[in-house]
């Protein structure tokens, strides 16, 4: 056992897994690298933060988390710059948006030593896992939940929090294609919308399960109120190009502030492109097909980072929108973003964090 600062720990696995694996070449979410980092909250306090080899969790039947739903994680990546260093992507704003999850969910927050120390010297140790090969990265899922032994409901006393990581390729391999949904809603004004947390994921499913039954790939999420206005794709932000204005849905309580989401539409309003946050309905992105000026669409997500949408069924019509290969914009944003994100070229915004 090595101690490394203070507070975090470190036992290394005495058999590393990554020879077997082919880590250019994994499916999404499948396989895990060598080590996670847990942490463990008790009466008020943190306990020792450890790094161990990646492995199962014991729980009790009666841990409040399976029963209620007291759960938030994040989604962040790990790359290779182009001389092989390990890099992390504005991991300060995933450390930022749990604790606002958590605030959300009656949780107590993490610390700032324990979730950025704890995921540098866990994603350090793990380094080897990152892909080589352009297109795979490191997905990094920070999960925290509560563990207390109890059937009654009341914000926890105990939690854990975790980091694991996996080698994962893209997440979507081909655009997507959208139905809207206005029989299921993903959030409430006043709900939990724009908490990363796992009942808003686990409340998609099943409108995400017709959605493929009718041979589409994902919903789109119109407002709880009105079903009006569009919100979400799937579990992405989204925006639209109409007469070269990128559109997307303002923040407004239920939609996620999405770290992807913020970054796209810094480097387009650096790039002289106009951007509105404002509400969209879904009207007004079918006339604007109607008319011609609906160029682009597009989700955006840790997972996917862009995800070009090339359908959009709107009262049972499809919008078919042009090739990617014709899209002026959402290309080369997503260009722009994997240079910086890799270390290719310089970044201003200070997002890339070097390990
Ligand atoms: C992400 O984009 O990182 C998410 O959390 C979505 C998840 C369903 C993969």
């Amino acid at each position: 056992m090595q101690i490394v600062s203070s507070q975090i720990s470190i036992e290394k696995t005495s058999h590393s897994r990554i020879k077997e694996q082919d880590i250019n070449n994994s499916p999404f979410g499948k396989v895990f690298s060598d080590h996670m980092l847990v942490a463990n909250y008790l009466d008020g306090s943190w306990q020792e933060v450890k790094i161990i080899p990646y492995g199962n969790i014991s729980m009790s039947p009666s841990m409040s988390a399976l029963h209620y739903g007291q759960t938030v994680f994040e989604g962040l990546k790990a790359y290779r710059n182009p001389i092989g260093k390990p890099l992390l992507f504005r991991p300060e704003a995933n450390y930022k948006r749990i604790n606002e999850s958590a605030f959300r969910l009656c949780m107590p927050p993490v610390p700032e030593d324990i979730f950025m120390d704890g995921l540098k010297e866990l994603i350090r140790l793990d380094a080897d896992w990152i892909p080589t090969q352009s297109g795979s990265v490191l997905y990094i899922r920070p999960i925290y939940f509560a563990t207390d032994e109890s059937v009654g409901l009341k914000p926890a006393s105990s939690y854990k929090f975790i980091i694991i990581s996996c080698p994962v390729g893209a997440y979507y391999s081909e655009p997507v294609k959208l139905i809207v949904t206005d029989k299921y809603v993903r959030a409430a004004e006043g709900g939990t919308g724009a908490a990363k947390c796992g009942g808003n994921y686990g409340g998609s499913l099943l409108a995400d399960k017709e959605a493929k039954q009718q041979g589409y790939d994902n919903v789109l999420w119109l407002d709880g109120k009105q079903k009006k206005y569009i919100e979400e794709c799937g579990t992405m932000n989204v925006a639209f190009l109409i007469n070269d204005v990128v559109i997307t849905p303002k923040l407004t309580g239920t939609i996620l502030p999405g770290i992807t989401r913020d970054s796209v539409l810094t480097l387009f309003k650096d790039m002289g492109v106009k951007v509105q946050e404002r509400l969209i309905s879904i009207d007004e992105v079918a006339d604007a097909y109607q008319e011609g000026s609906l160029s682009e669409a597009f989700g955006m997500g840790t997972a996917a980072t862009i995800a070009h949408i090339s359908t959009i069924n709107y009262q049972g019509r499809d919008m078919i929108l042009p090739p990617v290969s014709e899209r002026k914009y959402a290309p080369k944003i997503l260009q722009q973003l994997e240079d910086i994100k890799t270390g290719k070229v310089t970044d201003p915004y200070g997002w890339v964090c070097q390990l």
